[in-house]
């Protein structure tokens, strides 16, 4: 994530860089919410002309190009402006690989993060009053989809699940990571473990995947009720940042009740690396998020979680690195293994 380029602040003017870097993303937002990638589609445009099809006045639009053309989304041609291939395949709605749930998602929190500052006074999240709606969880879950399509087939590549036959998704939302480790593990099966709103994006993605008779889906809220079925290895994605260190403990305890002997717990978020839990900052404006939006959530540092871990009965952990660029977040993956002798299952 791009964060200020001078961190950590020292002089005025760099205070003044890191405040304004809203700005970019400000005018990337508009040029959303104007659709403006849709409307170029592959062809280059004058401004007028482009102007007058998304009814715009042509000073506005005219500043608009200009700066979403400086930071690369669009480039300047001889016959106008046209946008940049990444634009037309992922911005574009008319695409077949547009990102529309993931790019709602980040529109959406424009507004929520300008509510940061009564969500501080109150301690209490922006959605709190509201049941989730079932349509919510679908988007959402598509929006992760379309946030880790890259990572989940680059981390199935490099983590080797050894002779695991069965896997556990827990909190697997489209199940886009069950559906790479499948893929790269013929002889796996996998169970996708969520709300019953998220597993109906599973289902979809796995026949899409063709991948649906290795895949089962298991709706359960795995807070209030307990894991069931028994595991090689579970898959802890996204999902350590949404809980409370006791809610992380209790679920670390339930699902080694859950695991073969010698089985394996891998942990993939966004760790503090530091006893003071400064660094790294992207960790840190992480846990804005979920205070934004959850009842208990943080982010947390690789030191307590490798000690809930123990504590839980995962005698051995380890930090597996992804390759720079390939993971989610800063690649790193914690993993956590009951020792073979001391399988317990209830
Ligand atoms: C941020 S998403 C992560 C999805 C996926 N693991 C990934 O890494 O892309 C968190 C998922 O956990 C699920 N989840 C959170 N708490 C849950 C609970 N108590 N019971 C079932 N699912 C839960 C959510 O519905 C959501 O699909």
């Amino acid at each position: 994530m791009t964060m200020p380029s001078t961190l950590p602040l020292r002089t005025f003017a760099q205070f003044r860089e890191a405040v304004y870097a809203f700005r970019i993303p400000r005018i990337i937002m508009s040029a959303l919410e104007l659709e403006l990638f849709s409307s170029m589609g592959k062809q280059a445009w004058t401004v007028s002309a482009l102007a007058k099809r998304l009814r715009v006045s042509q000073r506005g639009l005219d500043i608009i190009l200009r700066n979403v053309a400086s930071i690369g989304l669009v480039k300047a041609t001889v016959r106008g402006y046209q946008a940049h291939a990444m634009a037309q395949r992922y911005l574009n709605k008319h695409s077949p690989d547009f990102r529309g749930d993931y790019l709602q998602l980040i529109q959406r929190q424009w507004e929520e993060w300008a509510q940061l500052t009564a969500v501080v006074k109150t301690g209490r999240p922006l959605d709190d009053d509201a049941p989730e709606t079932p349509e919510y969880r679908q988007s959402f879950s598509w929006a992760m989809h379309q946030r880790s399509l890259e990572s989940a087939k680059h981390v199935s590549e490099q983590l080797s699940l050894g002779r695991a036959q069965t896997l556990l998704d827990l909190g697997g939302g489209p199940g886009t990571y069950a559906l790479h480790f499948l893929k790269r593990n013929p002889t796996l099966q996998a169970t996708v473990m969520d709300r019953p709103a998220a597993l109906e994006v599973a289902k979809t993605l796995a026949a899409r995947y063709r991948l649906q008779t290795r895949m089962s889906f298991l709706p359960c809220d795995f807070i209030n009720e307990p894991i069931v079925g028994h595991y090689d290895v579970a898959w802890y994605s996204n999902v350590l940042h949404i809980y409370s260190a006791q809610e992380n403990l209790a679920i670390f305890r339930k699902l080694r009740r859950r695991l073969a002997s010698g089985g394996r717990i891998l942990i993939q978020d966004t760790f503090l690396q530091d006893p003071k839990g400064l660094v790294p900052v992207e960790a840190n404006v992480f846990a804005v998020t979920m205070l934004l939006h959850t009842q208990t959530g943080n982010t947390y540092s690789l030191r307590d979680v490798q000690d809930w871990l123990k504590r839980a009965g995962f005698a051995r952990t380890k930090v597996l690195r992804m390759k720079p660029g390939t993971g989610d977040w800063n690649g790193q993956i914690l993993e956590g293994r009951i020792s073979a002798t001391s399988r317990k299952r209830k």
